[in-house]
């Protein structure tokens, strides 16, 4: 049943497909943090992980094909973390169930599929959110709209850092769209949307030195992208899988009247100075860093279905970001700086989180 023939008051009923390290979180968000949403239904392959998190969160629809929770009257929503290569048949299946959707990033394994998926839904009758949570971090938006407001004047420069503490396991790797794909995408969007330009040219170098097993699907493990912007801005984004300390995301965008820094390295604000040296703990992981951004973006999307509202972060964004990807890995295999080519241009720049705590 949609939720315009419920009760307005009744909550969204949420399915989450894909129960890893990011359905579980936002299956748990699901159970009480997100206001106007209740957690129905669980999908997973792999049965021990389903029933896991089925018992945590006392779930008792699991079933090992998400199939079965499309078919449910009572979920009118569902929250997309299975690997990238499944998203587009997934996308599809929601479509034609009539089913609302919040999508992990990326839009798909890669850019024919992310614009197949793009032109689906550009007539579908469902709701659609890309998982770029960051755009809802309680930071970023501060960041963003200081930047809006002028306080650093014209941005003319972008430095994006990403490094997780460590690199998932290469199966992962296989399903992910590589390095650029399945984790440059966050920093890429965070470049056109803080920068408000889109991002021309990029210049990639990269390589596999810490698993080596990762080239074996033809993937880097840290990587470098020069980027340059329509509005003649540039920027700078480097990406590692393995960081050897903590899980370090940090963006400064320069200004032509000052600099914002955004990010972190401390996971509590606490140092410790003992004689000759002091030290303080790292954020573990992007669960840890992001808490509030997934739990504010799950909220975002409940509101928008609620309200009929669009919502912030689209299919297009997630297409741009993988255009800029795409012309990242061509850029890299060739050597050569590579222009990014669009087939849909969006005034998404400008699109603000809003209806979020962090507004
Ligand atoms: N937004 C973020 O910060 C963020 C962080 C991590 C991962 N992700 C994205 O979330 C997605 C999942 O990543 P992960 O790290 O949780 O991976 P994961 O490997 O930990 O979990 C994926 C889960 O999906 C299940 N699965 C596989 N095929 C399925 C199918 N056909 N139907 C239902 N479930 C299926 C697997 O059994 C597994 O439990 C990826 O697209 C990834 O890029 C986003």
């Amino acid at each position: 049943m949609s939720q315009t023939t419920r009760d307005r008051h009744e909550p969204i009923g949420v399915g989450v497909i894909g129960v890893g390290r990011m359905g579980a979180q936002h299956a748990e968000n699901l159970t009480g943090a997100v206001v106007g949403a209740k957690l129905v239904a669980i999908a997973d392959p792999d049965e021990a992980a389903g029933r896991r998190v089925g018992d945590a969160l006392a779930v008792q629809a699991v079933y090992t094909d998400y199939k079965q929770l499309l078919a449910r009257d009572d979920v009118d929503a569902v929250v997309i973390a299975a690997p990238a290569d499944t998203r587009e048949e997934m996308i599809e299946a929601c479509v034609a169930a009539g089913k609302h959707m919040l999508c992990e990033k990326p839009v798909a394994h890669d850019l024919p599929a992310a614009r197949r998926v793009r032109r689906l839904l550009e007539n579908a009758a469902v709701t659609y959110q890309l998982g770029f949570m960051r755009r809802f971090d309680p930071s970023y938006v501060h960041a963003y709209r200081l930047i809006r407001q002028g306080a650093i004047g014209k941005p003319v420069f972008i430095r994006l850092i990403s490094r997780d503490a460590e690199g998932p396991p290469v199966e992962f790797v296989g399903g992910s769209g590589g390095l650029f794909v399945d984790s440059s995408v966050h920093d890429f969007d965070l470049a056109r949307w803080l920068m408000g330009a889109e991002v021309e040219r990029v210049y990639a170098l990269g390589g596999t030195f810490i698993y080596p097993e990762y080239a074996e699907h033809g993937d880097i493990d840290v990587g470098a992208v020069s980027l340059s912007f329509t509005n003649g801005a540039i920027g700078v984004h480097d990406n590692a899988r393995h960081s050897g300390y903590g899980y370090d995301i940090r963006t400064e965008v320069l200004g032509t009247e000052g600099a914002i820094q955004i990010g972190y390295l401390n996971a509590n604000s606490v140092v410790l100075l003992k004689k000759g040296h002091g030290n303080y703990d790292y954020v573990p992981d992007f669960l840890a860093r992001f808490a509030d951004a997934y739990r504010l973006e799950l909220q975002h999307f409940i509101d928008c279905l609620q309200s009929g509202r669009r919502p912030a972060v689209g299919v297009e964004d997630g297409e741009r970001a993988l255009e800029i990807a795409d012309a990242a890995r061509a850029s890299l295999a060739s050597g050569l700086p590579v222009p990014v080519k669009t087939q849909h241009p969006v005034g998404a720049m400008d699109a603000e989180p809003k209806g979020t705590g962090a507004s």
